[in-house]
């Protein structure tokens, strides 16, 4: 087999017979299969197979229960299961023309590249098909801002978001990626450097149905994107950035209405300390919640853990002020410092662990390594 073409599927019945007879004209001379994967709700698996049954290309349909990982999900199982390396994915709806395929599969065959893009925005490429102006817009100004964050990853791509592309599968390390929707491409791109080339396209319109594309998915791309740039670790200062300002305002505004000072401090550290461990579970660790042990231990096991650490900290700096010749401003921000990186340990490593310990590999080597996958993620400065 020299090519994989993977078409992810949400309920596009009527654009399956157009687009199997049209891909299948095109890649004539190539030992080319189709792999749809799909996730409908409509008639859309029993279309593919009434095609496959005629189709001059074998055509495929893996039909999954779960919509996991959303179209992202869907392309990497559709990586997974194809018979060759070469893979291109395409959307469904005939947005994507046919008609380009051979382009791309003759530029990735001299083999210089580990992707071509198909792109919107190069040479002549157009994107017409894009719904209306709103979505031009966004388009555009998420385009560029991907772009000005990954500057030197995309600094060959002019159109990260694109959801058409051939790619040499043995490049994606699926076990890094976490698929969260539609930009697969670019958390692809963030991961790794690769050699890239680009071909222009044009978007058209939709043959039928109409798309999946929402202000969910939007707003699932702004965390992406910042979980991609930034990585954990940074999420976690930054959640940890805003609690220390809430707990600076709580406590003045409670000592401002009388409240004694200690008792104020208690209250603002508590609340922040909740407050914390609720935007740690949403925003950081939600995607190692699954395996990890019930709420209600990690919660235990924060709470505890930041008590203890506000306890400790405060005689230290006692410490460190008296012993060491150290002003108080400095000893403070050291132990802040330290304090923060032993919190993120703490909390990748322990509140958020596996359930079950993974097979007999040294202890340590698997705390070294996995602090080093939480921290080091995203790469690329
Ligand atoms: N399996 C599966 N699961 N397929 C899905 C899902 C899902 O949850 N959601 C959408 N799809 C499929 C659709 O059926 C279609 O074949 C393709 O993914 C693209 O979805 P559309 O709903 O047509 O999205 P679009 O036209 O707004 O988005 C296009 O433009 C983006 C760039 O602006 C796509 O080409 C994206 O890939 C591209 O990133
Ligand atoms: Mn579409």
């Amino acid at each position: 087999m020299q090519l994989s073409i993977i078409v992810p599927t949400y309920n596009e019945a009527p654009n399956v017979g157009e687009l199997v007879r049209r891909v299948a004209d095109e890649t004539r001379g190539i030992d080319a299969e189709i792999i749809f994967v799909d996730d409908s709700t409509d008639t859309t698996p029993d279309v593919v197979l009434e095609v496959a049954a005629s189709a001059s290309v074998p055509v495929r349909l893996i039909h999954r229960e779960r919509r996991t990982g959303g179209l992202g999900g869907a392309v990497l199982e559709g990586l997974a299961a194809a018979a060759a390396d070469a893979c291109l994915v395409m959307d469904g709806d005939l947005q994507h023309p046919p008609e380009k395929i051979r382009e791309l599969y003759d530029r990735f065959a001299r083999g210089d590249v580990d992707v071509v893009i198909a792109s919107r925005y190069a040479g002549d490429g157009t994107s017409a098909g894009l719904a209306d102006r709103t979505r031009v817009l966004v388009s555009k100004v998420s385009t560029a801002l991907t772009r000005a964050m990954f500057p030197i990853k995309l600094k060959d791509v002019s159109d990260p978001m694109t959801g058409f592309f051939l790619i040499d599968r043995r490049v994606v390390d699926a076990a890094t990626l976490r698929p969260r929707g539609f930009k697969i491409l670019l958390e692809i791109l963030a991961r790794r450097n690769l050699r890239i080339a680009e071909v222009s396209f044009d978007f058209g319109g939709r043959h039928a149905g109409e798309s999946k594309a929402s202000m969910r998915q939007g707003l699932h791309f702004l965390t992406q994107l910042t979980a991609l740039r930034f990585g954990k670790m940074s999420l976690f200062a930054v959640i940890g950035g805003l609690g220390a300002l809430a707990n600076i305002a709580i406590v003045w505004g409670l000592t401002h209405v009388g409240v004694n000072y200690i008792v104020a401090a208690i209250i603002a550290s508590e609340v922040t300390i909740i407050g914390n461990f609720l935007l740690q579970e949403r925003f950081v660790f939600h995607d190692m919640r699954g395996q990890a042990s019930g709420v209600g231990s990690r919660f235990a096991k924060s709470f505890t853990f930041n008590n203890a650490e506000l306890l400790i900290r405060i005689p230290i700096v006692a410490l460190m002020v008296s012993g060491g010749h150290i002003s108080a401003v400095i000893a403070t921000a050291i132990t802040l410092i330290v304090a923060f990186v032993v919190r993120f340990v703490f909390h990748s490593l322990v509140v958020y662990a596996p359930r079950k310990p993974g097979a007999q590999v040294s202890r340590t080597r698997q705390l070294v390594d996995e602090l080093d996958a939480q921290a080091m993620s995203p790469g690329e400065l």
